[in-house]
């Protein structure tokens, strides 16, 4: 980790140049190391990256056998089956098409309550740790500068833990859920110190929606007012923006 940022984004005019670039260099790690450890984003902004590993498995004969995966977060108070699980978007969107089996994949729960939630990150944390840590951590910003689900407030040490999520990241949900009162209060996330334990960390951030953001992760003093910022803190950081993502309105 170095103090001062030597970090600066790799602006691409289509996002399907960044999507191809890491879907690159995660086959490359892949193809390299038996066992690797990814840390997996999810939402909107990760779909056209998921495809086109998916494409690279066929076309280039890719094994993701030997790939062990991490949520970075899960919404709490939802039943397992629920459809709006992260874990099932990750099953859909990642898992089966990769050939990536079930017992590689890990989740937070969503459905546990009371002291189960503070048990489940802390057996997160270890199955992390036990796994060798994240090689490869896969990132998305939300609009108000969480990553994962850390909010602003987040701090630096954080580890796995509940979380209440912002009115904006709700909003963002609405449409997942159906409407804006189904999306959940709580969410479970990686920390921001979890995060920052990754070997790389590979944000994409794509459309005007997300310059702000990708603005102020750059420009803002490195603190808990924008998590994101933490993010200039490690040594092998790579962000992708398009160019919409660089004009301000
Ligand atoms: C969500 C997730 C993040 C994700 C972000 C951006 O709330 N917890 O992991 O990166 O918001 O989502 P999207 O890509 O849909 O804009």
């Amino acid at each position: 980790m170095t103090a001062v940022s030597r970090a600066a984004p790799i602006v691409v005019e289509r996002r399907e140049e960044a999507e191809v670039a890491l879907a690159r260099e995660i086959v490359e790690l892949v193809r390299r190391k038996r066992r690797v450890v990814l840390g997996l984003a999810t939402g909107s902004t990760m779909t056209g990256l998921y495809r086109e590993l998916a494409r690279r498995r066929v076309d280039e004969v890719v094994d993701f056998g030997g790939v062990v995966t991490f949520n970075l977060d899960e919404y709490l108070d939802l039943q397992r089956s629920h459809a709006a699980t992260l874990a099932k978007w990750t099953e859909e969107r990642v898992l089966a098409p990769l050939g990536i089996a079930a017992e590689n994949a890990h989740f937070l729960s969503s459905d546990v309550r009371g002291a189960g939630v503070a048990e489940d990150c802390l057996a997160y944390e270890r199955a992390i740790e036990d796994a060798g840590g994240i090689d490869l951590q896969i990132l998305g910003l939300g609009r108000d500068g969480h990553i994962a689900f850390n909010e602003p407030g987040s701090s630096r040490e954080s580890r796995t833990r509940e979380v209440d999520l912002h009115e904006w990241t709700r909003e963002d949900a609405a449409a997942a859920f159906g409407g804006l009162e189904a999306v959940p209060e709580r969410a479970v996330t990686m920390g921001v110190a979890t995060i920052l334990e990754a070997t790389r960390i590979r944000v994409l951030a794509f459309g005007a929606r997300k310059a702000v953001v990708a603005r102020r992760m750059f420009e803002d003093p490195i603190g808990p007012a924008l998590p994101a910022t933490f993010l200039r803190e490690h040594e092998d950081l790579v962000v992708w923006l398009d160019r919409e993502a660089t004009v301000l309105a």
